[in-house]
Order: C-alpha cells, then sequence, then structure tokens
C-alpha cells in the first residue's frame, strides 16, 4: 500500500505539467496520467444503470465495436421502488463488476437528487422525493460498487433538481431546508457509503457555481463532512479558472475536446506561473486523486478484474426488476391472469413494444438486450395463445425518424452540444399537428376495433426518453400522443383491460383511473423488465414494489410548482421550504392519486403488537401474511410530533421489506432513524395506510 510519505515523495517528483495533466480531462472520460512514474490515467464511464457504450478519445463518436454490450439494470426510481437494500447492494456490486470488466476506474453514479417536482427529466435517475428512502438506497448501492476496486462518483453535488437551464441556474433555498432535504442523502454517501468520488452539479447554489463553491466544497464537504474523496466536475461545469483551483475540486471534466483549454489546463498554468495561483493548491488536489488510485488498487498491489454480461449479472437485472414493479389498483382480483382463461389476448400501447435503454441522456446504455413487455408477454404464454399487438399511439409520428436512436453506434452523440444554449423544442407543435392528430385517430380506431375482438386486453403504456430525460423537464404531467383518450375509449369496450404504466416519473391518470380495474407500475426495468412485468401479470410473482414517491392528482399539487417555484428564471426560490413530496401534502391535507409507499399484492398482510425501543432506536411489530400465496411487505416507519412545529408532518424514519410464506407471521425489528420524547411513531403499509401507532412517552 502507498502510504502518505509516498504519495508525498510521488509528488515531489511531477513536474507541474505533469500534475496539470492529471486535474482535467485529457480524453472526454479520462484524465491524463504520468507515464513515466507509472501514472494511470484515471478512466471514467457513465452509469447509473450500467456501463455506457464506449466513444472514441476526443470525439463523441460511438467507437462501434461489439465488445461494450452491457448488463442493463433498472433505473435508480425502479430500485428505490423494490425498497430492498440488499437488492440495491448487488444491483451496485453488477455495475461495479460490469464498469471493472470494461477497464474503469469511476463509475458516474448513482444519481442521488432529491425529486423536487414530478416534472424533472431526470427523475429517472434519481431514486425519490424522501431524503432517508434514497439514501437508504443509495448507500448499499455505493457500497457495492467500490467492492470491485471501482469508484462510485455520487451526484450531482448538490440542488440539481431540475434540468431546465441546468448549466446555471442559481438555486436560492433556506440553509436548514438544504441541509434536511437535499443534502443527507450525500451526507450518508460519503459518510456511511464512503464515496470516493462525488460529482459537482451544473447549477449554481446561493450564487456560485456547485463545482467551485467554496460554501459547497470547502464549508460542508471537506470541514464538516471531512471529506477526502475526489471532486469531479459535471461535464463543463467549470467556469472560472481561479475559483476552481482555489476550492477543493479536483478534476475538471468537460464535453468538448480542447483539453489544454479546460480552466485547470493551460489557463491554471499561466496563473501559477505569474505566482496568482499557489502550486500547493494542485499538490493537494494531486494528492487526493493519488489516495483514490490507492484505494482503486491502481498503484500497486493487485487489482480486481471484474466481468461484464455474465449469466449472474442478468439474473440480478430480472431479479431487481421483478420487486420494483408496484400495483397500484386491482378491483374485483383482475390480476394475476390465469394463463389458462386468456382466450384471444390483445396488447395495446407502444411501450409494450419499445426499447428504451439507448435513451434518455447520458444514462443511455449499448444493452446485450431488452426484454419488452410484449417479448415478456409472449414467451411467458407461448405459441398456443394467440397474442396480438397494435400500437395505438406511436411516438414518432410526424417526425423524421431519429437517426442516432436507431444506429446508435454511427450517429455522433447528443452530448456534443450539450452545452450550447438551450434551444426551445417545437415538439408540442409537431404533436399536436393535424396530420399527427389524424394519424394517431387511425391507430386509436384500429387498435378499439381489434380490442372489441379479443378477450383480454392489456395495454402498456406512459412515458419514453423522449420525456424522461437530461437537458428538459416535462411541461405538465399529462399522458403524451393522447393516450388518455385512447385508455379512456379502449375501457368503454373492454372494462376488464389491464392497464399498465411504464415510466421513469409520475403521469396523470385522473381522467380514467376510476374506470381502470387494474393498473400496474412499471419504470425503465432494465433488460429483464418485460419479463418481469409478465412474471407480475401472469401471478409468477406476486408484486411487492411500492411508490418511491407520490402519485400526484396533477403536477399543481406538487409543493414546488404550488407555493415554490418551478423552474424559475435565472434564480429558483425553494420557497416551499421542507414540504417536499409527500411532506407538503400531509401539510395541506391534500390526497395524492396514490401515496408514497403505496403498492399491494395479491396477497394481504395484517400488522399488530407495536412496541417502542427508545434506547435502541428500534421499533418491533408483528407482520402477518394473511392470504394463501408468499408474499412480501414493505413495512414503513412514519414518525411525527405535533408538539413541536418543525416536526409537523409525518416523515419516513425507517423501513423493512419482510417476506413471508403464507399464514406466516414473524416479528420485525425495525430501526429508527428518528425517536423522542413526545413523538407519535405510525408503522403501515403506505404513508396514507398506517396500521398502527404509538406515542413515545
Ligand atoms: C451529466 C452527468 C454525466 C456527464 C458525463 C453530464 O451531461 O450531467 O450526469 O455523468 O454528463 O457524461
Amino acid at each position: 500500500m502507498f502510504d502518505e510519505e509516498k504519495i508525498n515523495t510521488l509528488i515531489a517528483e511531477m513536474t507541474l505539467d505533469e500534475k496539470l495533466n492529471m486535474i482535467h480531462g485529457n480524453a472526454l472520460f479520462a484524465t491524463g496520467g504520468v507515464k513515466r512514474l507509472g501514472i494511470l490515467p484515471l478512466v471514467t464511464s457513465d452509469g447509473p444503470m450500467g456501463v455506457r457504450l464506449e466513444f472514441e478519445a476526443n470525439r463523441w463518436m460511438p467507437v462501434g465495436n461489439s465488445d461494450d454490450y452491457i448488463t442493463y439494470l433498472p433505473c435508480n426510481s425502479a430500485l428505490a421502488a423494490t425498497w430492498n437494500r440488499k437488492l440495491a447492494f448487488e444491483n451496485g456490486s453488477v455495475l461495479g463488476e460490469e464498469a471493472r470488466g470494461r477497464g474503469k476506474d469511476v463509475i458516474l453514479a448513482p444519481g442521488i437528487n432529491i425529486k423536487r417536482t414530478p416534472l424533472c427529466g431526470r427523475n429517472f435517475e434519481y431514486f425519490s422525493e424522501d431524503p432517508y428512502l434514497t439514501k437508504e438506497m443509495a448507500v448499499p448501492f455505493i457500497k457495492g460498487v467500490q467492492e470491485w476496486d471501482v469508484a462510485a462518483c455520487v451526484k450531482h453535488f448538490a440542488v440539481n433538481n431540475q434540468e431546465t437551464q441546468r448549466l446555471s441556474v442559481d438555486v436560492c433555498v433556506e440553509e436548514d431546508v438544504l441541509r434536511e432535504i437535499y443534502l443527507p442523502p450525500f451526507y450518508a454517501a460519503v459518510k456511511e457509503g464512503g464515496a470516493y468520488t462525488i460529482m459537482g452539479a451544473y447549477n449554481q447554489l446561493y450564487g456560485k457555481h456547485c463545482c467551485h463553491s467554496d460554501y459547497l466544497l470547502g464549508k460542508i464537504l471537506r470541514e464538516e463532512w471531512e471529506y477526502d474523496g475526489v471532486v469531479i466536475s459535471d461535464w463543463g461545469g467549470v467556469h472560472d479558472t481561479e475559483q476552481a483551483a482555489n476550492t477543493s475540486l479536483d478534476i475538471e471534466m468537460s464535453v468538448y475536446d480542447n483539453f489544454d483549454e479546460y480552466y485547470m489546463a493551460n489557463p491554471l498554468k499561466e496563473k501559477i506561473a505569474c505566482g496568482e495561483i499557489d502550486e500547493s493548491v494542485v499538490d493537494q488536489k494531486i494528492a487526493r486523486i493519488l489516495k483514490l488510485m490507492n484505494r482503486l488498487n491502481m498503484l500497486d498491489g493487485e487489482r480486481k478484474a471484474g466481468s461484464y454480461n455474465t449469466p449472474e449479472h442478468r439474473m440480478q437485472a430480472l431479479l431487481a426488476a421483478r420487486e420494483s414493479v408496484v400495483l397500484l389498483k386491482n378491483e374485483e382480483k383482475r390480476l394475476p391472469l390465469c394463463k389458462e382463461k386468456l382466450g384471444r389476448v390483445l396488447v395495446v400501447g407502444e411501450n409494450a413494444n419499445l426499447q428504451h435503454a439507448f435513451g434518455g441522456g447520458s444514462s443511455e446504455l449499448k444493452a446485450l438486450y431488452e426484454i419488452t413487455p410484449l417479448m415478456g408477454i409472449k414467451t411467458h404464454l407461448g405459441g398456443n395463445t394467440k397474442v396480438m399487438y397494435a400500437p395505438g399511439y406511436c411516438k414518432d409520428i410526424g417526425m423524421n425518424a431519429p437517426l442516432d436512436e436507431e444506429y446508435p453506434d454511427v450517429a455522433a452523440n447528443w452530448q456534443e452540444t450539450s452545452l450550447n444554449a438551450e434551444t426551445t423544442e417545437n415538439e408540442r407543435e409537431i404533436q399536436e399537428s393535424q396530420e399527427v392528430l389524424q394519424a394517431r385517430k387511425k391507430l386509436r380506431e384500429e387498435a378499439i376495433a381489434l380490442a372489441k375482438t379479443c378477450d383480454t386486453v392489456i395495454y402498456v403504456g406512459g412515458l419514453n426518453h423522449d420525456y424522461d430525460t437530461e437537458g428538459k423537464d416535462r411541461s405538465d404531467m399529462k399522458l403524451p400522443y393522447e393516450q388518455d383518450i385512447l385508455i379512456q375509449e379502449l375501457l368503454t369496450v373492454c372494462p376488464d383491460m389491464i392497464v399498465v404504466m411504464m415510466a421513469g416519473s409520475q403521469v396523470e391518470m385522473h381522467s380514467w383511473i376510476d374506470k381502470a380495474k387494474a393498473v400496474v407500475w412499471t419504470w425503465y426495468a432494465g433488460m429483464e423488465g418485460g419479463n418481469a412485468l409478465a412474471d407480475v401479470l401472469f401471478g409468477e410473482i406476486n408484486p411487492s414494489g411500492k411508490m418511491p414517491d407520490t402519485m400526484y392528482r396533477t403536477h399543481a399539487d406538487c409543493s414546488a410548482h404550488a407555493i415554490g417555484e418551478f423552474p424559475g428564471g435565472d434564480t429558483v426560490h425553494y420557497t416551499e421550504g421542507k414540504y417536499v413530496g409527500y411532506r407538503y401534502l400531509e401539510r395541506y391535507d391534500i390526497e395524492p392519486l396514490f401515496p408514497f409507499g403505496h403498492g399491494l399484492s395479491y396477497t394481504h398482510f395484517s400488522y399488530q403488537n407495536l412496541q417502542l425501543d427508545l434506547k435502541a432506536n428500534r421499533i418491533v411489530c408483528t407482520i402477518k401474511n394473511d392470504g394463501d400465496i408468499d408474499g412480501a411487505e414493505i413495512v414503513q416507519v412514519y414518525c411525527k410530533n405535533t408538539q413541536s412545529a418543525d416536526e409537523d408532518v409525518k416523515v419516513l424514519v425507517g423501513f423493512e421489506k419482510v417476506f413471508l410464506k403464507a399464514g406466516q407471521a414473524k416479528e420485525v425489528r425495525i430501526f429508527v432513524e428518528r425517536m423522542q420524547r413526545d413523538d407519535t411513531i405510525l408503522v403501515g403499509a403506505s404513508i396514507k395506510d398506517i396500521r398502527l401507532c404509538q406515542t413515545v412517552c
């Protein structure tokens, strides 16, 4: 192992040029190394759902070989819906092993920003609206990654909660709110997860870009949290040489190929030469980078080799996808479907037939394969069942075929121009042109005509990465492509239709939800997503996912829109304070469409015997599976203190996922993060379905 002394000796041997080479991108995804001293470049790749495809060193042009297909894991929102810390660890471990297998040192994941609004284009990359759930999933994920001599790079530090004007918007948030809602996942990532690296966000906080904010990187991260890992800028997040050099940012990355002109390259060299900046600040950065390399066994010692696309990884993707499916509604026990009694089956909706891996922005993937819902349903049913498909709607009507999506290997990547001034899209106009409306009506009519001839209809719609995407927020929560009309018309002719929503963020459903008997929520759930969905639809797997976010009726019910601001202008004011997500609905008694933590099972559970153990910060209760099939319940613990103005709403403080055989009862012990005298502890199946309650005395 390299100790501090050895690191200092190494630094003393380096020229200024060699040092500078190590603190900025020397390729789009790598820094420069120092060959003479055996120091390798630090090689990064995106995350979070898998290791990104290989680009040429200095062009956003995919290399296009066949060796960079990978395991496509469920997105972070999906993982959060499992509420299963062990799965988070195992998924992190798959990502770490694949990153290492692909020769990477740093994987740019997980994204742990709080979902302040359902409209944020990158919500699918994040875990939850709730800081506790976010950190409880992020910490094991990071540990899983780092088992493989690969660094996790938690992102984006901090308050990167919207895509609109993301490169410049200045976030104005009360400091106590920052510390209560937005920073805890990062604190836990650093303190409990031991994240080796962290990525500075694009946006500003209190008038300073996060990548060179003294307050964020100096005061909070280094001083208060005593962080000794490496801080990497988001790609193009640095705007000033002096500030970047003097704060504790360690590595500057960007999307351009003029590597020597980066703020921490030649411009920094010049400032050091004329005495404006002291070389010792560079030494501090190098020391932290070498320490990181040491942690990854890059300097000496034996380093894990990793691997990718193993059968075990694919199995892990399936296990996680299965647990991420959320059964939102199941009247008259419409689900599970009995394979033998289906008759003629019709699958409607483009999401049944669409592959999503290669979309969404920097989290795009070259998946080894992706099982769509249609394929999952067909492979589960086999050739004796007639399964028909009608798109019902189609995303690309009226558009030119997007070449880069169809041929990911030959087109330059969107990221090349990602720092250019934002363009206002005329998507809505295209979507609403007469030609498109006509074509869509035809698709609807075809689907409805077919539906009338079928016995079982499964609708699979929702969003896609034209909406859930980096660089753009949605303008509302409405289902695109007139899906509301389509679903309503289908439900009129097929009242028993199963509705599956596949999306990375909430959508409006109120126009048809009362008519639909069975509604299933699924995500960008990885390469095995279609199989996982079919497992749930046909009852091979009992669903156990729960919503990691509030399902609002409309986005106007979300606090950022109701009492805060979104998306703001040059500045965005988080005037809603700590009332983010369910905290706001609780505070003002607003009914969600489906509450935070909601999710049904094919069995049912009862809760009994709540005991509070104040000393051990623990609650104990008994959960029983009262049905006749095995299942899993996510037991949630909330805390509230009506005496205190600060703790006036229920807040998630603990949870545990419990697997129970049919008829089995188990005593469950749950660690709670907060429990003080006079607190009321509420235990339940969602924030609105509280089964047990006791006040701490
Ligand atoms: C994103 C980061 C990503 C980076 C590198 C940026 O556009 O904000 O999340 O890791 O690009 O691709």
